[in-house]
């Protein structure tokens, strides 16, 4: 059976007070599709007011600290992040494993600690151009999810995957609809062998120039449980097509 499927804007370095009514435009225009989980994942200190203006409509962090407190100067744990307000945390994106030189066991400290906090988690992977070309896309996914999925899963917060080839953020260029099924059927097998059935419920997002134009054709591949989507979450007028586009293919 299909999985609910799951839009989730991340706005990156972008969100001022005044885009508050954004998010209150976005969140209203949410409720008309029901069938489908919408998240905002803002930056972290936009969290308390974000969540504030939309009770009840699920505001994420971007990124957290993997210690539950400490001498980490500037960072954010996973349990400041659900005090402020969040329900969820983007861990592992590559725009951090890149500029931060993140590696895959820290994204894994990271979505342990959120999830033992009852954070529900995205954990981010995806492959460069370099390696999609050289045919090693599936393989190296694959090390990543070895290398920073949670070594447990447990009932009080979730975990999703969301596949974002680097080559694809950003850019316009998004995977052929038989490359984006065969990366979503090997983190399936992959989740599943990890965690038994429940793997099977584990959402898997596409990310990477999602927009709505593409985004009807993307959810109708098979294991595409929803997406991440960068730039056309910033405005209503962009994301609400997109949470529609989910919704018509949950039919
Ligand atoms: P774009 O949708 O802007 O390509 O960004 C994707 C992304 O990085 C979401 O995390």
């Amino acid at each position: 059976m299909a999985l609910k499927k799951l839009v989730a804007g991340n706005w990156k370095m972008h969100g001022l007070s005044a885009d508050l009514d954004e998010i209150r435009e976005i969140a209203t225009a949410s409720r008309d599709y029901p069938a489908v989980d919408v998240a905002l994942c803002v930056p972290a200190i936009l969290i308390e007011r974000a969540s504030r203006a939309v009770p009840g409509f699920a505001i994420g962090g971007q990124d957290i600290h993997h210690a539950e407190k400490g001498a980490h100067t500037g960072c954010t744990s996973a349990l400041m992040l659900l005090d402020a307000g969040a329900s969820l945390s983007i861990v592992g994106h590559s725009e951090r494993r890149e500029a931060q030189r993140e590696s895959d066991a820290e994204v894994k400290a990271k979505a342990q600690s959120a999830l033992a906090v009852g954070l529900n988690v995205i954990l981010c992977v995806g492959e460069s151009l370099e390696v999609r070309e050289a045919g090693g896309a599936v393989a190296t996914v694959g090390a990543q999810l070895n290398g920073s999925l949670p070594d447990s899963l447990n009932a009080e917060a979730e975990l999703a995957i969301a596949y974002e080839p680097i080559w694809a953020i950003g850019t316009g260029k998004i995977p052929t609809v038989a490359e984006i099924g065969e990366m979503h059927a090997s983190i399936r097998s992959r989740l599943v062998d990890r965690y038994g059935a429940y793997g099977s419920n584990v959402r898997i997002l596409y990310g990477g120039s999602v927009k709505a134009s593409n985004a009807a054709e993307i959810f109708a591949i098979a294991d595409v449980d929803g997406a991440l989507v960068g730039g056309a979450s910033l405005k209503a007028a962009d994301f609400v097509p997109i949470i529609a586009a989910a919704a018509a293919v949950e039919g």
